[in-house]
């Protein structure tokens, strides 16, 4: 196979031991790799015993911390190529110049489960992209739903504890099927439509070769002159989307959890590649109030009727990687990791995730410089004044290592945005310091309801079989009915359904919470600009 410009990258950080002699990590060639040095054949180890001492020590720091979310993921490496350029709309060349072939690298994932646990349980599943483009890396990192379940960042430690194994028990291990989570669910209303995705069979994907991928939130296209629209990213699979039943994958949770990572390895050993078509949808920025919802709350789509996805690009994963720990686990996506013509939205979700991927990589990969981990770098030139820190690789050159200086010329210049430096989108901002919620994010429930009625008789039956095993496993019984109140907002035979399952009391209806209320889909209540 043709090798890429990342293929060529890391090229040069490829070990072959085979056929090598062993060493310590000094280079020394050593005689025994099966006993210690000991005084006398009988005797104690002894401390002087160097060779052993660096494997043991190398050996018990083997283990870097999981990801504090989607800990159990799988990836593999590929190319992007465009159908036609996206010039009107970004600047950004690896979506305007059609003869590019950008090289990807792409983790699927669960969110909840710890390292080691089953592949097909029902949760979200991640479908993260790092682009290393000419301009510096672009990272994609999306979901197989297209929502969210809270709005604001500020929340998602409080969902994270609520949908983890419960803290006493460590109980259950990967499931929403247990008192916080839903506990969570009926206090924070918002969740309603990811719920619903969550319960149905896009939970449970056959494969990760025929799974949709989203980018979720609203984000920015910005165009050489500066103009800007809202886009959404969509990936979608040429294999189609699929889905296990859940009787098929609880057994396989048993007889192989590997089973996603398995199929999508040996389909590309096999030469079979997976393919999945890039998609947007776009919107111009004085349509931003048309809706009867609000474009940046990342509990809506936008539905496709309204705002076509047009198909410009594929990616095809062609090539396993050589080291699941150098390569899989080491990989830092950042939804921060932007290029000229791509920019964000004040989406307050997107705002925080902006702030944690960087934060929490930090613990992650031991300190400052994991940018310099081979599977993280970007393959166009990376030079800047910062220095040090643990596990720095590079040696920079020069008694300078400041911005403006006299002293030397030779420290990096910054860029015009012509000649490829980004440039913040100049997006007015006005209002009070607030620290509450827009009343233009407060319909709960219509899209659920959409979505609920966008389902075919079979999928409604394995919708209302997922609600009632999982809250079914739900000790509390308040916890229970509140749920069943609550979805009774989305769809009345729903929640009887799950109520008469669970032994809960048929839903009250509305329940007390105004934002239960959802208003009718109308003109007039069309989200209005918001007063500044
Ligand atoms: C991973 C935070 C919402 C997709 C992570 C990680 C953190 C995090 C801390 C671990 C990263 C690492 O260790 O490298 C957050 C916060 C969110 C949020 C604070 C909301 C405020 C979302 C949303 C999506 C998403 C809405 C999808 C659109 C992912 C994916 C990964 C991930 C795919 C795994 C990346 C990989 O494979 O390495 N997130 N997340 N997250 N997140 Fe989020």
């Amino acid at each position: 196979m043709e090798k890429n410009r990342k293929d060529e990258q890391l090229e040069q950080f490829r070990v072959d031991d085979r056929d090598q002699k062993l060493t310590t990590n000094q280079g020394l060639k050593v005689t025994e790799d099966e006993f210690s040095l000991k005084a006398g054949v009988r005797g104690p180890t002894l401390m002087e015993d160097f060779h052993f001492r660096e494997k043991m020590t190398h050996f018990d720091h083997e283990r870097i911390p999981e990801r504090v979310v989607h800990a159990r993921g799988f990836a593999a490496h590929g190319e992007f190529e465009l159908y036609e350029s996206m010039n009107q709309y970004t600047k950004a060349n690896f979506l305007t110049d059609t003869s590019k072939k950008t090289p990807v690298f792409v983790r699927f994932s669960t969110v909840v489960g710890s390292r080691g646990s089953a592949e097909t349980v029902r949760d979200v599943r991640g479908f993260a992209t790092k682009f290393y483009t000419d301009e510096g890396n672009y990272d994609l990192v999306g979901n197989n739903m297209p929502v969210f379940f809270i709005q604001d960042a500020i929340k998602f430690p409080d969902f994270v504890h609520a949908v983890k194994p419960e803290p006493h028990n460590e109980m259950p291990q990967a499931a929403s099927a247990h008192d916080t989570f839903w506990d969570f669910v009926a206090n924070n209303q918002e969740s309603a439509h990811m719920v619903m995705w969550a319960m149905s069979d896009r939970a449970i994907p056959r494969s990760f070769r025929m799974m949709e991928g989203f980018g979720v939130h609203t984000f920015r296209f910005v165009n050489a002159e500066g103009v800007a629209h809202f886009v959404k990213f969509h990936w979608k699979p040429l294999l189609g989307a699929h889905s296990l039943v859940w009787d098929e994958a609880q057994k396989i949770s048993g007889k192989d959890p590997d089973f996603h990572r398995r199929d999508l390895y040996e389909s590309i050993e096999n030469g079979d590649f997976p393919v999945y078509e890039l998609g947007v949808q776009i919107l111009a920025e004085e349509d931003e109030f048309k809706f009867d919802f609000d474009v940046l709350d990342p509990t809506k789509i936008w539905p496709e009727e309204d705002v076509p996805v047009k198909l410009i690009g594929k990616m095809t994963l062609n090539r396993n990687v050589d080291n699941v720990f150098a390569e899989t686990e080491q990989v830092a996506f950042h939804v921060g990791n932007v290029v000229p013509g791509i920019d964000f939205t004040n989406d307050p979700l997107l705002q925080g995730r902006l702030f944690s991927y960087t934060d929490t990589q930090l613990i992650r990969l031991g300190g400052p410089n994991f940018h310099e981990l081979p599977i993280n770098r970007p393959v166009c030139p990376f030079h800047n004044n910062q220095r040090d820190g643990y596990h720095r690789m590079t040696i920079n050159k020069g008694p300078v290592s400041y911005h403006k200086n006299s002293l030397a010329n030779n420290t990096p210049a910054t860029s015009t945005p012509e000649e490829g430096g980004f440039e913040h989108y100049q997006e007015k901002v006005e209002g009070r310091k607030v620290r509450n919620r827009s009343d233009s994010f407060r319909d709960h429930f219509s899209q659920a309801t959409l979505f609920w009625n966008s389902m075919s008789d079979i999928e409604k039956e394995h919708i209302i079989d997922a609600f009632s095993f999982e809250v079914g496993k739900v000790k509390n019984k308040d916890v229970q009915q509140q749920v069943v109140d609550m979805f009774a907002n989305v769809n009345v035979d729903l929640a009887t359904k799950v109520a008469d399952a669970v032994g809960a009391n048929p839903p009250t209806g509305g329940g007390s919470d105004v934002t239960k209320q959802s208003p009718a889909l109308s003109q007039e209540n069309m989200v209005k600009k918001p007063d500044t």
